[in-house]
């Protein structure tokens, strides 16, 4: 039995009926899904997670690593986090300034004792760890950050579960745009991506909102608990739906049954998914 599977994310959001912008979205989701899973066959959930966050951040239409959005005082500041659900491990950057794939540095962040690093003193890590230098600032942000855009769209994440039965979870972002800069999203914190071994969640959205609700850890108890997992982020959306929140994730357990929840008031989430058939898009 094929029990690998694979859920990716790309951010959340409202198309605004571009067809073209959306066709486009869902082909990008489509060839990364693909190179991601063949990842996950040949090795383990934490390659395939890396890998497929990787692959997004290089991707600049996502807002993470490379297209990043641009804090209030012009500067990019990235953040990242990875989970291990068997060993139970968390690790994180906050706000890291230069580098081109903050996942790699969550990712290297996960042996040492002291495992989310924050501002200068990350990428100061990154630098010993010998990440190069790297500006992730396109053209198309700038003139976004100058006509004072702000959206939610664009954060990405990746969980995948693999033929050992291992789940690992991870999100990566630029945040939310022309925020205040030092600001931090849910992403790199247990309310945005969490993982056991039942169960990994990685959330896209107002990082406030994921943050004020624990969404990420919470769904992943009620799994613990018991609770389906249909039922578990059923009911955490329902939770959120109280406050007219506007976020949504990915998730899966370890029977492989996949999850993709949003609150009522999100237009999408932009994920992608094999549901044994075919690949399942956020458009098909
Ligand atoms: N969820 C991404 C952010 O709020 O920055």
């Amino acid at each position: 039995k094929n029990m690998e599977q694979l859920v990716i994310h790309g951010g959340a959001g409202v198309l605004e009926g571009k067809a073209g912008e959306a066709q486009k979205m869902h082909e990008s989701l489509c060839l990364i899904w693909e190179e991601t899973f063949d990842a996950l066959r040949k090795g383990s959930a934490e390659e395939a997670v890396r890998h497929g966050i990787r692959m997004l951040e290089d991707e600049p239409v996502y807002n993470a690593g490379t297209g990043s959005k641009l804090q209030a005082d012009g500067q990019v500041r990235m953040s990242a986090a990875l989970m291990d659900g068997t060993k139970n491990r968390f690790s994180g950057v906050i706000n890291v300034q230069n580098i081109r794939n903050p996942i790699e540095a969550a990712a290297s962040l996960s042996g040492e004792k002291h495992s989310v690093l924050s501002a200068d003193q990350a990428t100061e890590f990154c630098r010993k760890k010998g990440f190069p230098e790297y500006n992730p600032v396109t053209e198309f942000r700038l003139q976004e950050f100058e006509k004072k855009c702000v959206g939610i769209h664009g954060t990405v994440g990746a969980v995948a579960l693999d033929k050992e039965g291992r789940i690992f979870a991870g999100t990566s972002t630029g945040g939310i745009g022309c925020e205040i800069p030092g600001r931090v999203s849910d992403s790199p914190t247990v309310a945005g991506t969490y993982a056991s071994t039942k169960a990994g969640v990685s959330c896209t959205g107002i990082g406030e909102q994921i943050t004020q609700q624990a969404a990420a850890a919470k769904v992943v108890t009620r799994v613990e608990d018991g609770m389906s997992l249909h039922d578990a982020v059923a009911r955490t959306m329902r939770e959120s739906d109280y406050f007219n929140y506007l976020y949504g994730l990915i998730s899966l357990d370890s029977e492989g049954h996949v999850e993709v929840g949003k609150t009522t008031a999100l237009g999408d989430v932009f994920y992608a998914f094999h549901d044994g058939e075919k690949i399942r898009t956020f458009c098909s």
